[in-house]
């Protein structure tokens, strides 16, 4: 369904985790876009069923790309460069919020 135009611009490599799984991504690319690059398309569950969700637009309207980037939640995938040494993890239900 995806298919990175790898042969427009040479890649730099960037590491970086889902889910505690070593991955690989290129620099430039948003997280979502690497997520789908490596062959990971569920990246959250839904807070009521826990359903699974992808990203889908790509854009910032959806909000079905949400995932916890370093420890912190309800992330847009679609909207964050992905970074060297990421932690990016399935977003399960809501986002957890510290209490003060
Ligand atoms: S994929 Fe739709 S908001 Fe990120």
């Amino acid at each position: 369904m995806f298919r990175p135009m790898r042969d427009l611009a040479p890649a730099v490599a960037l590491n970086f985790t889902f889910d505690g799984k070593a991955l690989k991504g290129r620099a430039g690319d948003t997280v979502a876009a690497a997520l789908l690059a490596n062959g990971i398309v569920a990246c959250r569950e839904t807070p009521v069923s826990g359903a699974p969700r992808a990203p889908y637009c790509l854009m910032g309207i959806c909000f079905d790309c949400l995932v916890v980037i370093d420890g912190i939640g309800n992330r847009q995938g679609c909207l964050v460069p992905l970074a060297e040494g990421m932690a990016v993890e399935t977003q399960h239900g809501r986002r957890h919020v510290e209490e003060v």
